[in-house]
């Protein structure tokens, strides 16, 4: 089963008149929540959240989520942790794909809203359910989290009067409901997040240059990942230091074998391959921006 929603890439087309709608319908549903699943990409943590977010959540309870923690540097995931946790801000890493730690986050939302819960049952409001909602840009895994929360519970869920539409809950458990419709928010939009972004495939390929990506990601990969990119490429650590991308790219794609008539190397076909090894993990667990 699969939850639905209607921005299924960074869509090129965001423009502010856009933004300002999708930030009112957000806010509508806010006042509905308890607590906010703040959904972000392990792999790139800061070009995954919402210039906005802060603002628009305001002082809602919130829990950071980095999903897609199968594909990041686990020290890097923890690095982001804990930076959060200094600044206040409760983080928790998981996997929407296969469900992991999903666990671990109820027991984090009602361990942040325990104080709540309390309240709730001093004023006769014992079983009163914790209401969740979850936020992110697209392709983050918002559709991914609500289906391993729901489960099987989909089924069971009610109508409840919304703000401007009948909104719909799912239960995940006798504690907690969840709000049918994430929030979905857009990203800055500055060079190095786009970048960012492509790389990681949230944004669709025919509307960059992948040539340009993949010439970045094989530096970037040099210079952070030495190991990992020698080991896949079975390139000689000491004889790329100098290299720039495309050259980097280039030797790529001949120790590949990818070559045109005439010996030359097929560039394009260097530049899809080093990106789908990157996007599927097949290089290794890669973070590409790490706490400062
Ligand atoms: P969205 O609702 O925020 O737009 O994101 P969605 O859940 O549709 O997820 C976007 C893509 O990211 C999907 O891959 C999904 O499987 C994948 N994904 C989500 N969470 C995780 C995670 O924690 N780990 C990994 N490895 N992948 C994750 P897809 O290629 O679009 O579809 P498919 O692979 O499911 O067929």
């Amino acid at each position: 089963m699969k939850v639905m929603n209607d921005e299924s890439k960074v869509n090129i087309n965001w423009f502010p008149g856009h933004m300002a709608k999708t930030e009112r319908k957000i806010r509508e549903s806010l006042k509905l929540c308890d607590i906010v699943l703040e959904l972000i990409d392990s792999r790139i943590p800061v070009s995954s959240r919402n210039p906005k977010i802060d603002k628009i959540i305001n002082q809602k309870r919130r829990i950071i989520i980095l999903n897609k923690s199968d594909m990041a540097d686990m020290n890097e995931t923890s690095n982001w942790i804990n930076k959060y946790k200094s600044n206040g801000i409760n983080a928790i890493a998981i996997d929407s794909k296969k469900g992991k730690g999903t666990n671990k986050l109820i027991n984090e939302i009602k361990k942040v809203m325990s104080d709540k819960i309390e309240k709730w049952n001093a004023i006769g409001m014992k079983g009163r359910k914790i209401r969740v909602m979850i936020v992110g840009i697209p392709n983050v895994g918002k559709s991914s989290l609500i289906n391993k929360l729901i489960g099987k519970n989909k089924a069971k869920c009610e109508n409840r009067p919304g703000v401007t539409r009948v909104q719909q809950w799912f239960n995940v458990d006798k504690d907690l409901e969840l709000l049918d419709t994430p929030g979905v928010l857009w990203p800055k939009f500055d060079e190095e997040t786009g970048r960012n972004l492509a790389i990681t495939g949230a944004i669709k390929d025919s509307i960059i240059n992948t040539e340009d990506l993949s010439f970045e990601l094989a530096t970037f990969l040099r210079d952070n990942y030495l190991d990992l990119l020698c080991d896949r490429f079975k390139l000689e650590k000491e004889k790329i230091n100098d290299l720039k991308g495309h050259e980097l790219v280039e030797l790529i794609g001949k120790k590949r074998g990818m070559l045109l008539p005439g010996g030359i190397v097929n560039i394009e076909q260097a530049t899809t391959m080093l990106l789908d090894e990157f996007r599927s993990c097949k290089i290794g667990n890669i973070t590409l921006e790490k706490v400062n």
